[in-house]
């Protein structure tokens, strides 16, 4: 990383909210190409980068975390045609580190939450991490019975017959084992197997693969599974999922007494009951104690990286005790116990061919680079998004230019910088576009904002066309059959100009049967998609509005609070005025703030969204909302900690406390629910009691955790 990329930023909060949208956007965009149709566009390393930035800017305005926050997500959702498979446990993520003080902070940090005295020093088991496709095999009975790709992380795609064509993996696991137990690990390619995959390919006139990850998932993904059976695939193992029944607790290091478990209590002794149930294991691995030990190791491995048969992108320390390992417990999308330490990236030069703009749905203009095709580390990279006019102009990036490109394992790189000394002195600046090159209307960039953005709104077909693909996609009224070209042919048609259109197009059966490509049958079964979606709950009807910055988690916020439709049409419309107290009552809704407010105003300021609006509600069922029964007694409960408590950190009784749906807050209102009191606790306690919120001593409130 270059040190301006590393430099402070020194953005305002609008600045900085905006580019926080945009990366979250980036991000999911490379999630989905990557997750869902492996082809990815940009190399690990570009994306690693991206959400590095997004990481640093996030630590920096903590406040402003976007909606469709990657860090809280993991993978993609599954992809139609396999399947779904619910995982029993949740298929979590790594957090990535890249530095040596990325790895001190690790450590440092286990080490304040478990609250070792200085001279324990934590083992680590160290593996490498190979860029495959993680799976889950579940095994009942010792039979192979369910594989899955891990998809969202909670569902993913029953790729069972595939699987069972992988040679590594045992049919039938060795005895002694429990009756259920879900084995955690990755499907890779060898890289000689990958070169052969693609020569072949090749002769057969194929497209290659970019790089072994994308040769093994898309040879896992094939709904024909003689298919996967041909490809060189092979699997290790390194974790487990669902076990039961749980195997007896032995002493740690123990493994003798364990009749058919999970082999004792550590790390390493997981590894061995992995092996002993007949799976491979990822070498070379070794066991470390403490931070020093780990950098040894990643230095080692990354030395003899490319002596190993297989791509690897860095390594995985995981803590070795497994009951440190429970307390530590997770945080979002990874564990606290477990990090991938990823080698840096690889770079190349080449030449800056042309910068397009793209227009995405919301107006904002997205530049481009197109380059010179160029192989980094054996894949063709020709194409890198340049963020925004800020990053051109900070990096003086200009057509003809010779760039440095970065990448870590494959595919398209990031610009990184441009190589002065070959600079055409006839060189000119990038001149941004003030205009839409779609449409042609202004295009206007807001004080504070790094996007400049088209104002032709539903004129502009880039933005049209791209609010109604986001109105029917799948997580907003997921209606089947209409992809990008359908809905580009029907707005060009003026069959479709607003979302409620949609609803109108079986007055059109027979003109649509006409079209050429299209079909009666094919339009029967659109048109019965789109019937199917006339009842639609409200928070989806509100995500699939396309209003800015609000995303799905968004969505769901504003259905929760203001439970039907006309509650929320006429609140927000009554929000407009900055003072008034509907936008107050907007803005305080937790997680929302503001700047997301400000969006939602803005949105309702504009008279044609408000007639999308009643016009959808007048055709449309949208369904209230509905509050969901059950949950923990601390579900929804606000508790600040204050104080030294004495059996665990503040931060492991904040994490447990959030595992169990209560929110952590650093400040005592009247909206607390519970003041948990350490020793030396402050004037939080006085507080508390001054305006009768609930104060609980620490014995008081390990009681209420265990009767939870
Ligand atoms: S452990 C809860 N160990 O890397 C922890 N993962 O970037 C589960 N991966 O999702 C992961 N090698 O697909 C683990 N030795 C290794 C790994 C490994 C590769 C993959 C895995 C994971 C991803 C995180």
């Amino acid at each position: 990383m270059n040190e301006k990329e590393t430099a402070k930023t020194r953005l305002t909060d609008s600045g900085a909210a905006a580019d926080l949208a945009a990366l979250a956007r980036q991000i999911a965009y490379h999630d989905v190409l990557y997750h869902q149709k492996d082809a990815p566009e940009i190399s690990d390393a570009a994306y690693d980068a991206l959400r590095l930035r997004y990481r640093k800017l996030l630590a920096e305005f903590p406040h402003l975390r976007p909606d469709g926050d990657p860090e809280s997500r993991v993978g993609a959702a599954p992809v139609a045609g396999f399947g779904k498979v619910t995982h029993a446990m949740p298929m979590l993520s790594l957090a990535n580190a890249f530095t040596d003080e990325d790895i001190e902070d690790f450590v440092d940090r286990i080490r304040r939450f478990l609250q070792l005295p200085k001279d324990d020093v934590p083992e680590f088991m160290a593996e490498p991490k190979i860029d495959g496709l993680s799976a889950s095999l579940r095994y009942e009975k010792g039979a192979l019975a369910i594989a899955a790709t891990r998809g969202d992380g909670a569902t993913g795609e029953n790729i069972t017959a595939n699987v069972l064509t992988i040679a590594d993996v045992p049919k039938k696991l060795n005895a002694p084992f429990p009756d259920i137990v879900e084995i955690r690990g990755e499907i890779y390619m060898n890289r000689d197997d990958f070169l052969a995959l693609n020569a072949q390919r090749e002769k057969e006139g194929e497209a290659g693969f970019a790089n072994p990850r994308n040769a093994a998932a898309g040879s896992v993904r094939q709904l024909d599974a003689s298919i996967s059976a041909a490809r060189p695939l092979r699997f290790f193992a390194y974790a487990v999922g669902e076990i039961a029944p749980l195997p007896p607790l032995g002493g740690r290091g123990d493994t003798d007494g364990d009749a058919a478990g999970l082999g004792g209590t550590t790390q390493q002794d997981l590894r061995s009951q992995l092996a002993r149930w007949g799976f491979s294991l990822n070498e070379p691995s070794r066991l470390c104690s403490g931070g020093g030990a780990l950098l040894d190791y990643y230095r080692e491995i990354e030395a003899l990286r490319h002596t190993l048969p297989f791509d690897i992108d860095g390594v995985v320390y995981k803590l070795n005790r497994s009951d440190w390992q429970e307390r530590l417990g997770f945080v979002s999308r990874s564990p606290r116990w477990a990090i991938a330490h990823k080698f840096a990236a690889e770079q190349a030069e080449t030449r800056l061919n042309r910068i397009i703009v793209q227009v995405g749905r919301t107006g904002a203009l997205t530049p481009v680079a197109e380059l010179e095709p160029v192989t980094v580390g054996g894949v063709v990279v020709s194409r890198a998004t340049l963020h925004n006019e800020d990053e051109i102009n900070r990096k003086d990036i200009r057509v003809g230019d010779v760039v440095r490109i970065q990448r870590a394992g494959d595919v398209i790189p990031q610009v990184i910088e441009v190589d002065l000394k070959q600079r055409d002195e006839k060189s000119q600046a990038f001149v941004f576009p003030t205009h839409c090159p779609e449409c042609g209307s202004l295009a206007v960039r807001e004080e504070g904002m790094a996007v400049r953005r088209c104002t032709g709104g539903l004129i502009c077909p880039a933005q049209a066309v791209e609010r109604l693909r986001h109105f029917v996609s799948r997580t907003a009224f997921n209606i089947e059959g209409l992809g990008e070209q359908r809905v580009r042919e029907l707005w060009q048609d003026k069959l479709i100009r607003s979302p409620a259109d949609i609803f109108r197009l079986q007055e059109h059966r027979e003109a649509l049967a006409r079209r050429e490509g299209w079909g009666g049958k094919s339009v029967d079964k659109l048109l019965a998609a789109i019937e199917a979606r006339r009842k639609i709950p409200l928070d989806r009807f509100i995500y699939a509005l396309g209003i800015r910055q609000v995303g799905e988690a968004t969505a769901k916020l504003l259905a929760r609070h203001y439970l039907n439709l006309e509650n929320w049409r006429a609140s927000m419309a009554a929000a407009y005025e900055a003072e008034s107290p509907e936008r107050r009552d907007l803005q305080d809704i937790d997680q929302i703030g503001p700047l997301i407010a400000q969006d939602i105003v803005d949105f309702f300021a504009e008279p044609h969204n408000l007639a999308v609006i009643d016009d959808l509600s007048r055709i449309l069922t949208v369904e209230a909302y509905e509050k969901p029964s059950g949950g923990s007694a601390l579900a929804g409960k606000t508790v600040v900690f204050t104080g030294t408590l004495a059996t665990m950190s503040r931060a492991e009784a904040k994490a447990k406390a959030e595992s169990l749906g209560a929110k952590v807050a650093g400040s005592v209102s009247a909206r607390t629910d519970y003041v948990v009191v350490g020793d030396d606790a402050g004037s939080k306690a006085d507080k508390a009691r001054a305006l009768g919120v609930r104060v609980l001593d620490e014995e008081a409130w390990r009681a209420l955790l265990s009767s939870l």
